[in-house]
């Protein structure tokens, strides 16, 4: 008998993205802990819930308290107000093509758009006549990140236009922080100031501004004075927060495998590209079918350690050798037990006995490949396929 298998069907590679939506409900509900009852939470679910699964994370998102969700594109704004939840939706990021084709859908749907400059806010217009419905717009300052966003000396005349445009509605302004991870960074204050004044200006415009909002999560975990109307967490609500806090958060994914192989080689055998580990000992090697096409970062080659699950109990077991596309090796010791079949943790919650190793994180992957948690959870693959836990 011949199964039709389709190519990278992650139902035959045991590389499982295990997502623990409780731990996203948690966090949300540990984050709004922090907030004066005015504040609302909106929970940043862009970039398939930073790798979760955007309905997962949304749906636990707002189980834990928020009633907004966040996203940049448009398409996975429509996605989630197909799926009927109960919350507010924003989405900031388009271009013209983007724009024509889905905003007056976007707009239809009811949710909100984020404007950044004087062509967006005709863009907006236009899809909002086409959709016969006043588009909700948050105005978008850009007070330092020099991405999307209006310079806060344009205020008056995007309010202006604003206000001559039947088709949209002011609901909010906002702007984004370049350094809140950073808290000793002056930054954060100087794009504060110029948000403060830039809201001056505009209200002078406009009337009051109905909302404001600024905070990302080191923000709302640092920053009670930038909480404004709306927090808009992101990484924290998936269990890294970026600034050292006594909030309690835990990493919502654990990504695992399973040994393909365990062999035992001597003393000096090179392992991986351009041999750069040899065994220092005889050894048992094991190869974990996981590789950089799957989002681990070759740049962490050889220096993280992953855990294995034996017979007799969870064992660290230390990376080795270069980090191929589909899979890597890991030192299980001279004496170990580990045999194929094995399950692998690469980093996440191993859930393991009492005294058993902790896995690594996605910190620990992040440090190893110089680069951030966002990096190291984004990456992880389409192939790889996600298991909600319930
Ligand atoms: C506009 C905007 N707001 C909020 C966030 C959430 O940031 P963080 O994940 O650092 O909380 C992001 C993410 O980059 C973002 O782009």
């Amino acid at each position: 008998m011949s199964i039709p298998i389709p190519a990278e069907d992650p139902r035959h590679v045991p590389n499982r993205a295990v997502i623990d939506p409780s731990a996203i409900t948690e966090n949300t509900r540990a984050l709004g802990t922090l907030l004066e009852e005015h504040t609302a939470l909106m929970a940043v679910v862009k970039a398939d819930g930073y790798g979760h699964g955007m309905l997962t994370a949304a749906r636990a998102a707002i189980e834990g308290g928020a009633t907004w969700l966040g996203v940049a594109h448009p398409a996975s704004a429509l996605a989630l107000a197909h799926a009927d939840l109960d919350a507010q939706i924003l989405t900031w990021l388009y271009e013209p093509h983007t724009a024509q084709a889905v905003l007056p859908e976007v707009l239809g749907a009811g949710v909100d758009v984020a404007v950044g400059s004087v062509e967006m806010l005709q863009l907006v217009s236009e899809a909002a006549r086409q959709a016969d419905r006043r588009a909700r717009v948050h105005l978008k300052i850009d007070t330092g990140m020099g991405r999307n966003g209006i310079l806060p000396w344009q205020m008056r005349e995007l309010g202006a236009a604003i206000t001559a445009d039947d088709f949209v509605q002011l609901t909010a302004a906002w702007t984004h922080l370049t350094s809140a991870d950073e808290p000793d960074d002056p930054a954060t204050d100087q794009q504060a100031e110029l948000f403060d004044s830039a809201c001056e200006a505009l209200a002078e415009e406009v009337g009051p501004i109905p909302l404001q909002h600024i905070a990302n999560s080191a923000a709302t975990l640092t920053r009670p004075d930038l909480h404004r109307d709306i927090v808009r967490p992101g990484i924290a609500l998936y269990g890294y927060p970026p600034v050292p806090t006594d909030v309690p958060l835990r990493p919502a994914m654990t990504l695992t495998s399973r040994l393909a192989l365990v062999k035992e080689v001597p003393e000096g055998h090179s392992i991986g590209y351009g041999r750069i580990r040899h065994t220092d000992r005889t050894t048992r090697l094991g190869l974990v079918p996981i590789g950089y096409a799957d989002g681990l970062h070759r740049a962490a080659s050889d220096q993280v350690t992953l855990i294995v699950r034996t017979e007799s109990g969870d064992y660290r077991a230390r990376q080795v050798g270069r980090i191929s596309m589909d899979q890597l090796v890991v030192d299980l010791g001279p004496s170990t037990d580990a045999r194929a079949g094995d399950e692998v943790f690469v980093f996440g919650d191993a859930g393991g006995a009492p005294n058993a190793p902790s896995a690594a994180t996605a910190d620990d992957w992040a440090e190893a490949a110089d680069t951030i948690p966002y990096e190291v959870l984004t990456s992880v693959s389409a192939r790889v396929s996600r298991k909600v836990l319930s």
